[in-house]
C-alpha cells in the first residue's frame, strides 16, 4: 500500500506541474482526490490492513492528500499569475506614439450666415421666432392678402396635402407675420428664419426646399423711413460700411408700398460684371409697409398702428458671402465642400 501511495504521489505531482490551465487542474483534482478518485480507491483497501498498520497508513494517506492539494493550489496560482502577465503584455500602451486626432465637424456655412444675421437683429431688440412648415393656405396666402386665383396658389407651384388646397408646405416665411400679429403683444419686433417649399426643379439656383428669413416691426408711428434705416444698417453689417443700396419699387400683395432692396455690386462697383450678371446691382430682399388690410385681418387697427416687413433668401446670401456658385453644394453635404469653410 505504501508503494501504491508513493506511485500516486509521483504521478499526480508530475501531472499537476504539467497542467496548463485551470480546467485541466480541476480534472486532476477529481481524478486523484474525488469520491471515485485514485486516493479514495487506495483508502478503500485499508480494511485489509492489521490494526497496527491502519493508523500509520491513514496518516500517510492524509499527508498525501494535503501534498496533492498544495500542489494543485500552487499550480493554480502560477497559472493565474502567468495569465495576468500575458494580459498586461497584450494591453501595453505606448504613450509616446502620436495620438489619432478625432475628426471635428463645424457649423454649416449657411448657418454661419444665419447666426450673423440673428446677432445683428438681436442687437436691435428683435426676437427670433419659429413656426410651422406645414401651414394652412389661410396663413400662407389668404390672410396675407393673396387672393384665390393668384398664380402662386397653383398646384403646379405649391405642395398641397389636401384636395381642397387647404393645407400645404409653406411657400414663404411670411405667414409668420400673421402668427406673430395674432399671438403677440404689441409692439412686435421679430425675425423668423426657416425652411420654405416650392415646386421648382433642382438646378444651380433652384431647390424645392430653401430658407428664408422674415422680419417684421409693428408699432405706433412706424414709417418707410424706419424700414430704410434699419435695412441699410443690416446691409452695412453684412456687406461692410459704405455699401451702396437702392430701394426699388415693387409689388407684394401683403405690403403697400412694396420695394426690393438691391446692393451695388461690390465686385465691379456698379459697372456690371459676371457676379451681378451685368446689372451693376444685386437683389437682396423684398420688403414694404404691412398692408392695412393685413393688419386689420389680424385685429390690429391700421389707423393706430403701422409696420414694415421684409423677406430674404438665406441661401442666396450665403452664396454671395462665400462665393458659392451652385446652390446644390449647400444641400449635398459633401464634406470635401463643407471642410473649406
Ligand atoms: N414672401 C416674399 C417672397 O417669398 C418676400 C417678401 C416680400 C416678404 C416683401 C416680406 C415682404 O415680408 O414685405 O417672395
Amino acid at each position: 500500500m505504501k508503494e501504491m501511495m508513493q506511485a500516486l504521489r509521483e504521478a499526480s505531482i508530475k501531472a499537476i506541474l504539467n497542467a496548463d490551465d485551470a480546467e485541466s487542474l480541476e480534472n486532476l483534482r477529481v481524478k486523484y482526490l474525488g469520491k471515485k478518485g485514485e486516493l479514495t480507491a487506495i483508502l478503500r483497501q485499508m480494511g485489509k490492513l492489521s490494526a497496527e498498520e491502519r493508523p500509520v497508513m491513514g496518516q500517510l494517506a492524509n499527508q498525501l492528500r494535503s501534498e496533492i492539494e498544495n500542489a494543485i493550489d500552487q499550480r493554480r496560482n502560477e497559472l493565474s499569475a502567468a495569465m495576468l502577465e500575458k494580459k498586461l503584455e497584450r494591453e501595453t500602451l505606448d504613450v509616446t506614439l502620436p495620438g489619432e486626432k478625432p475628426h471635428m465637424g463645424h457649423k454649416h456655412p449657411m448657418y454661419n450666415v444665419l447666426d450673423q444675421i440673428k446677432d445683428i437683429f438681436i442687437g436691435m431688440g428683435f426676437e427670433i421666432v419659429d413656426g410651422p412648415e406645414v401651414e394652412l393656405a389661410d396663413y400662407n396666402f389668404t390672410k396675407l392678402n393673396i387672393d384665390e386665383g393668384h398664380p402662386s396658389r397653383e398646384w403646379t407651384d405649391t405642395f398641397y396635402f389636401t384636395e381642397d388646397s387647404r393645407i400645404l408646405l409653406r411657400t414663404q416665411t411670411s405667414p409668420m407675420q400673421i402668427h406673430a400679429m395674432e399671438t403677440r403683444e404689441l409692439p412686435i419686433r421679430i425675425i423668423a428664419p426657416g425652411r420654405v417649399y416650392r415646386k421648382d426643379e433642382v438646378d444651380a439656383t433652384h431647390s424645392p426646399m430653401f430658407h428664408q428669413i422674415e422680419g417684421m416691426v409693428i408699432d405706433k408711428g412706424v414709417t418707410m423711413a424706419d424700414l430704410k434705416a434699419t435695412l441699410n444698417l443690416v446691409v452695412e453689417k453684412i456687406y461692410g460700411k459704405g455699401t451702396v443700396t437702392r430701394f426699388r419699387p415693387h409689388h407684394f400683395p401683403f405690403t403697400e408700398p412694396s420695394c426690393e432692396l438691391d446692393i451695388q455690386c461690390h465686385k465691379c462697383g456698379g459697372k456690371g460684371c459676371s457676379t451681378c450678371k451685368g446689372e451693376g446691382w444685386i437683389e437682396v430682399l423684398g420688403a414694404g409697409m404691412v398692408h392695412p388690410k393685413v393688419l386689420a385681418g389680424c385685429g390690429i387697427d391700421p389707423d393706430v398702428y403701422s409696420g414694415w416687413a421684409f423677406g430674404m433668401g438665406l441661401e442666396r446670401l450665403a452664396m454671395g458671402e462665400y462665393k458659392i456658385t451652385d446652390l446644390r453644394l449647400i444641400f449635398e453635404n459633401d464634406v470635401r465642400f463643407l471642410e473649406q469653410f
